[in-house]
């Protein structure tokens, strides 16, 4: 979850570190620093708990070198501190290091450099990895023969980068596991070293993903890569096809605020070429898996985090409904430490935006390593580590997502289960071609209906100011808005910091009820549908306890109108299609809420874009 940079070059290294780590800022971060390295070897690092521009504003002289490296840090072990704000250094000062993941038996080690004479300065588990650099050194081995020791003594996923005073115009970065990923770029005269390519995006689309067990040595001219046990190598550089310009904000006054405004086309995007509706055919040019497969599994498993997680439930309900074949949805932390029981007959689909949720990667290993179980992924980033894993992808093609909380790739992985979904009925004769012709007829209108519900952002900023001093909010919705009303509260908690709490409405009398009163508000989510009249009941007996309601409903809705104390209309919805007109009415009402609270919703606190830390 923390962001790395690097370079080497002809250029001043100082800037153009600090530009990439403005870069990195939406992964989340509570600290930062960098380390330039000029050419005789001196180092200078300049580190600052807090905002990048703290650490900018405290730069009097931008130091002088061509080489260094840049890191944004998210408090793991020890407080966020100046001191403990990377890069760290050795004692004597000659190796300095940025590092991605965690150190798991740092105490150990710490023990270890104690008895060696060596004492660490930070709270930190990253410094252990500098000293022990600097230890081996001392006993003769070359840079990255140090380095490759010092990753064998460590337990732990962790991308590593360092740089030596030696060796001033060269950059070392190492990958285990899969803490984040590190991808070098190329340039005319300079390399770069990332952990994700927003921070590489304005000097080069040319770059090389460093995979497991990889040791990078970068300098001026190119890098030259060694895996465990073979010779060095020279890899090609492959081009990414991400537009730079995609990762401004633009006119908007948050990436939340515009990536939820982008829905309409991420979700177009995304169907492009995948729904064809003569003769009806869904992903057929380019899904991997054969309906072979697709006949023979005898369960679908979905897993994933936070909002992924939700997207998942929601699959669930159209990969049973329209893919006719048992299924099921999983926490991917939890997933990874039971007895889960699969197969090679359970296809898993994993959901993951960034592809480098470690928990995400952790179950994937899972389910391939013990189970042989087939491997769909669902993600927005090409080349991420959970597209490399999984034998069949659905890429979402929404560029870069930059606000921490995620809108766009939300709604996205959506659509991609729904034609996963439509994919699997059809093979398995659930659907006949004139019901998947009706099914991706009714998904081409996703597009519009999230466009249509995007017009309730004005009702929603009225809301907002309402709630805006409740300390809690409870979101009900049944069926299919059920996860919808999950991925409602974690919005507002994540940004609003508001506690709010998504509950079946059917679970709510038993016991969340007694919770209410006149301070505790209610936002149900109650479409016209099957379960309509349940969701009426429930919102009248939270009336009945005096908690006001805010009801999202069906334009025009009179009944479910006059019931509430707020109503917020959306466009009617296709069966089985209202989280495309719902998703963009609950994330305006959490953005809005944020906003009323006057708080920082692109990079809310305690929280990080990608979470490469368990
Ligand atoms: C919520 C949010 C997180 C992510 C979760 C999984 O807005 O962004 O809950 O959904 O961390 O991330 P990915 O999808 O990258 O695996």
């Amino acid at each position: 979850m923390c962001g790395i940079i690097g370079y080497v070059g002809r250029r001043a290294a100082g800037p153009i570190l600090l530009e990439g780590l403005q870069r990195l800022e939406y992964r989340g971060y509570d600290s930062a620093g960098i380390a330039v390295v000029d050419r005789d070897g001196a180092i200078e690092v300049l580190k600052r708990r807090g905002k990048l521009a703290q650490l900018t504003n405290s730069i009097g002289v931008m130091p002088n070198g061509g080489s260094g490296i840049g890191h944004t840090r998210w408090a793991t072990h020890g407080e966020p501190s100046d001191r403990n704000a990377h890069p760290h250094t050795s004692s004597a000062g000659e190796v300095v290091v940025v590092q991605n993941g965690i150190v798991e038996n740092h105490r150990e080690l710490r023990e270890r450099l104690a008895q060696a004479g060596v004492r660490c300065e930070s709270d930190t588990d990253t410094e252990v990895i500098p000293q022990l650099i600097a230890l081996a050194l001392q006993r003769g081995l070359d840079f990255s023969a140090a380095l490759r020791e010092t990753l064998d003594q460590i337990n732990g996923a962790n991308a590593v980068v360092a740089v030596w005073r030696r060796e001033p115009e060269r950059i070392y970065a190492a990958r285990r596991g899969s803490a984040g990923g590190i991808v070098i770029g190329f340039g005319e005269d300079e390399m770069f070293v990332a952990s994700d390519l927003a921070a590489l995006l304005p000097h080069t689309t040319q770059v090389h993903h460093l995979e497991d067990g990889d040791i990078a040595v970068v300098g001026v001219d190119g890098v030259s890569v060694s895996s465990r046990g073979e010779p060095p190598r020279q890899p090609q550089p492959t081009e990414v096809g991400l537009d730079p310009v995609a990762v401004a904000k633009g006119s908007y006054r948050h990436f939340m605020l515009k990536e939820i405004h982008e829905q309409p086309r991420a979700l177009s995007d995304t169907i492009r070429g995948r729904a064809r509706l003569s003769p009806p055919t869904v992903l057929a040019d380019e899904l991997t898996i054969s309906d072979d497969l697709l006949r023979a599994i005898s369960r679908v498993l979905i897993i994933g985090m936070g909002t992924s997680l939700h997207a998942a439930m929601i699959g669930r309900w159209w990969i049973e409904q329209l893919g006719g074949v048992a299924a099921d949805f999983d926490n991917a932390a939890e997933f990874r430490y039971r007895e889960p029981l699969l197969g090679p007959g359970v296809l898993v689909v994993s959901i993951t935006q960034s592809g480098e949720t470690i928990d995400t990667l952790g179950a994937m290993r899972e389910a391939e390593q013990r189970w042989q179980s087939p491997q769909l992924t669902i993600c927005n980033v090409p080349g991420s580590e959970a597209t490399r894993i999984a034998e069949h992808v659905i890429h979402l093609r929404c560029g870069p997502e930059i606000g921490v909380a995620s809108t766009k790739t939300f709604t996205a992985s959506l659509a991609a289960l729904y034609l996963l979904a439509c994919r699997i009925g059809r093979a398995r004769g659930r659907l006949s071609e004139a019901e998947l012709a009706d099914r991706l007829d009714a998904l081409l209108t996703a597009p519009s209906l999230t466009e249509r519900g995007l017009s309730a952002g004005d009702a929603c900023a009225t809301v907002a100011e309402r709630l805006r001093g409740a300390a809690n909010l409870l979101v009900l919705g049944r069926g299919i808005e059920y996860p919808l009303a999950m991925e409602t509260a974690l919005k507002c908690k994540e940004i609003s910091y508001m506690h709010a709490e998504g509950y079946a409405a059917g679970e709510m009398k038993h016991g969340p009820i007694a919770l209410l009163d006149d301070s505790f508000p209610v936002v149900a989510l109650a479409p016209r549908g099957p379960l309509f009249d349940k969701m009426l009941s429930a919102v009248q007996q939270v009336r009945a306890r005096g908690a006001p309601v805010i009801a999202i409903g069906d334009e025009g809705d009179a009944e479910l109108a006059e019931l509430a104390n707020h109503f917020i209309g959306v466009p009617p919805a296709p069966p089985l299609l209202s989280p495309f007109s719902l998703s963009p009415v609950v994330q305006l009402l959490a953005y809005h809420l944020a906003a009323a609270r006057g708080l920082d919703i692109d990079q809310p606190r305690n929280l990080a874009k990608t979470v490469t830390v368990e």
